[in-house]
Formats: structure tokens, sequence, C-alpha cells
């Protein structure tokens, strides 16, 4: 197992290229079940949630290549089952029950166990497709799922949850009528799927809005397209600059969808400057402590709370964290103490007190924003920390060490 050594200390000076979405290229590729051919990803990253979905496609039997592009080819798909241990290494896999059931009329998914966050259930997507008609069955630890055609339902989601949404979107796209999704979830990932379903010939309205409809069609074609930007390696990097004084330019961005996370950065002491697919991050001063709740776009994010945290753990003064979307996404809290942090949790918020200074330690990665947060508090931390079980952000930052090195950090991967 690789772990990260990081000698904390340098203020990060530079360009960094941000790269292809991790949660929009998921169920761009869940999607391709949902028409035979060729389907065609540019700009998506190099990450293992990507290869495991890969694997996962072609295990069904869909041909799978990454060259420029990533390129899935579902002619010649023969199996209808998502199995135990993708699903276990990775819960987005659940995407491919929508587009599985829409277009072959059963679909054989393990239920995702629990997870670092949260509990984590599936039961609104599962709700969903027995409105439009499905069989639902759970036998052995996996949901069996059996429908003729889905027939268009109105949905409303007693909580916004982003891959059901996109999950019963996918279904709805092939389904026999009109299907309404309401409490939708607005992510630009939910937009970015929505485009491509269109670009498949799928008649989608309000993508984006808390109500989508869908107008189901007999048929999609396989297309092309291009991945939008990952807004929270974007965020993790806007707060490397941050935490370690530094100077960055990031490249490649979609600042539109960073607007709550620049807002709440803004107020902490960061100069943020926007231009075209630009955003150039400064801080000057010490950081200044400031309140944060995570909720649904376009509100602040769950994915960048552990990083804000990491911030606001060398703030001047007190910060409330609250975090809403997962009731155990605190793993990060007894890490980042262990690294000098002062914070207390009480229920579901975290009150940070600033202190001047991190000092490094050996700290262990938890799950992926977790792991992305003690990164950061090393890069501004005295001394060297010691990150294990980094597995978790090799599924969701591409290179971060080579990235992180090119802008100055000293960082190195070694073998355990
Ligand atoms: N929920 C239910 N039942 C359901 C579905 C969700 O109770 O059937 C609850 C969840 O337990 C949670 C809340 O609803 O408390 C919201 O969960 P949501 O379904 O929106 O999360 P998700 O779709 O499983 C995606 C991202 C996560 C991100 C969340 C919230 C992907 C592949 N994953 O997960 O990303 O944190 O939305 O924005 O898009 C990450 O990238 O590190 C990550 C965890």
């Amino acid at each position: 197992m690789d772990k990260l050594v990081v000698e904390g200390g340098v203020p990060l000076q530079g360009e960094v290229r941000i790269s292809g979405s991790k949660n929009a290229a998921l169920p761009l590729l869940a999607s391709t079940l949902l028409a035979n051919g060729r389907h065609c990803f540019f700009n998506a990253p190099r990450l293992r949630d990507i290869r495991t979905m890969q694997t996962l496609l072609r295990y069904m039997g869909a041909v799978s290549t990454t060259e420029e592009a990533l390129q899935i080819d579902t002619s010649k798909i023969h199996r209808f089952e998502a199995p135990y241990q993708l699903v276990k290494t990775m819960r987005a896999s659940v995407l491919v029950l929508g587009p599985m059931l829409a277009r072959y009329g059963r679909a054989r998914v393990s239920l995702p166990g629990g997870c670092a966050i949260g509990a984590r259930p599936i039961n609104l997507h599962l709700k969903a497709l027995e409105l439009m008609g499905a069989e639902i069955k759970l036998d052995h630890g996996y949901v069996v799922a059996r429908a003729g055609r889905l027939h268009g339902a109105s949905i409303t989601f007693d909580q916004v949850t982003v891959t059901g949404t996109e999950n019963i979107m996918m279904a709805a796209c092939l389904a026999d009528g009109v299907t309404v999704i309401k409490n939708a979830a607005r992510e630009p990932e939910v937009v970015a799927l929505a485009e491509y379903l269109i670009a498949m010939g799928a008649s989608i309205a309000g993508a984006g809005t808390p109500e989508i409809t869908i107008f189901g069609v007999e048929e999609l074609s396989p297309a092309s397209c291009t991945v939008i930007p990952d807004r929270i390696e974007a965020g993790t990097y806007l707060v490397a600059a941050g935490i370690t004084g530094g100077h960055l330019r990031l490249n490649g961005c979609r600042s539109d969808h960073l607007e709550a996370v620049i807002q709440k950065l803004t107020e902490a002491g960061l100069a943020i400057n926007c231009e075209g697919d630009t955003i150039e991050v400064s801080r000057g001063s010490r950081v200044c402590s400031v309140n944060a709740k995570t909720q649904p776009f376009p509100a602040f994010p769950t994915d960048m709370q552990a990083q804000f945290m990491a911030l606001m753990s060398i703030g001047s003064g007190v910060s409330l964290i609250s975090e809403n979307i997962f009731e155990n996404r605190f793993m990060h809290v007894l890490e980042l103490r262990r690294m000098g942090a002062d914070i207390e949790l009480d229920g579901r918020t975290a009150v940070v007190r600033g202190v001047k200074r991190l000092s490094g330690a050996p700290v262990m990665a938890t799950d992926l924003r977790a792991s992305a947060s003690l990164v950061l508090g090393a890069l501004a931390a005295k001394g060297k920390t010691e990150i294990s079980r980094i597995y978790h952000l090799d599924r969701g930052y591409e290179s971060i060490e080579t990235k992180l090195s090119a802008v100055g950090a000293k960082i190195d991967r070694v073998k355990e």
C-alpha cells in the first residue's frame, strides 16, 4: 500500500490544470447502457473510480478503451448484473440500475453496504423505479428488478439525492410517457448528464432546477461529449493555495459551478479572481474563521466540508461547520486533531478553534474527501506528515502528488 509523505510549510506557487469531473463521468459511463454502439468521452479523468466503472461495464459485455478519449462500445451487453465485489468498492455502481432496467427490462445489482461517511441507502432510487412499474425484490444481498417497459410517473424525492435523480432521469428516457422528478438534485453533474442524454436523443426539460420533466422516447443512439471540470478538485486546490499562503492559477475550471465555495473562501480572506476558465487565488493575511453549512447545490457542498475544515483549523477565531448531508462525515476530525487542530464535535456541527500552525504527524485517510483534507493540513503543517491508506485519494484526485509537486509542494508517494 502506498503512503504520501509531505514536508509542510511551502507556499504553493504556479499553475494547476483541473481534470474532468469524477462525479460527472460516472453517470455518463452508466448512461452508455441506454444505447447500443460506441460512446465517446473527452476529458474523462484517469481515476480508480472511473476504472472501476469501466470494469463493471466490461463485466456486462461492453468494450471499453482509453486513448485520447474514453470510449465505450455497448453493442454486446449480455450480463445484467453489478456484482458485490464492484459495488462494494464503489457505490456509484448503482448508477447502472436505472439504465439496465429501462433498456433490458431486468437488473441485478448488489445492495451497497455501509460506508465511511454514512448509511447511504438507495431506498429512494428503488421507490421511484417501483413508481415507474418495476418489480423489485431483495435476494441474498442483491436488488433484483424486473420490468416490461417502464412507464412515466410523478416522483417526489423525500430528500435531494444526486445519484437517485441521475438513475431515475436515465431510466425515464426510455420509459413510456412522461416522468416528472420533483425535489430533484440541481448539481452541475445532473445537468451534464441531461445534456448527454439529450445528445443521445432524449427529451428532457428542467435539469438544473428542482423539477425535471422527461418525455420517454423509443430509442437512443450513442453520442460523444466532453466531461465538465471537477468542481471539487478545483475547490480543493483553491484551499491548497489558501492554507499554504500561496498563489495558484487553476486552468480549465467552471467558476459558475463553484459560487458558494468561492464566496466562503473569499469570506475566509482568500483573494479569488475568475476569468474565463481560469481562477486565480492567493492569500496575504491570516485566514479568517467563518461558519459553513453543507447543503445540496447551489449551496456549500458536502464534498468540500473536510477541506474547508482543514483551512479553518488555522483560522483567526472560531468556525462552526455543520454537515447536513451525511451523518458520519467527520472522520477527518480526529486525524486533524492529531496534527494539532482544535476541533470539537457537537452532533452534526464541528467547532473549530483556529490554531497558529498545524504540526506534521502520522495520519490515516478514511474516505476520499477526508484524505484530501489531511493532504491540505500536511501542506500547511510544520514538519513531516505521513498519510497512509491513500488509495482513497486515487479514487478521486488525478495525479495529486504530481500536480502538487509542480507548484512547489514537497510531497512523495512511497510504498509502505
Ligand atoms: N439518501 C437516502 N436514500 C437514498 C439516496 C440518498 O436516504 O435512496 C440520503 C443519503 O444517505 C444522504 C443524502 O440522501 O444522506 C444525499 O445523498 P445522495 O444520494 O445525494 O448522495 P450520492 O448520490 O450517493 C453523490 C456523490 C457524492 C456526494 C453526494 C452529495 C456521486 C457518484 N457521488 O452521492 O460524492 O457527496 O452526491 O453531494 O455523484 C465524493 O465524490 O466524495 C462523494 C461522496
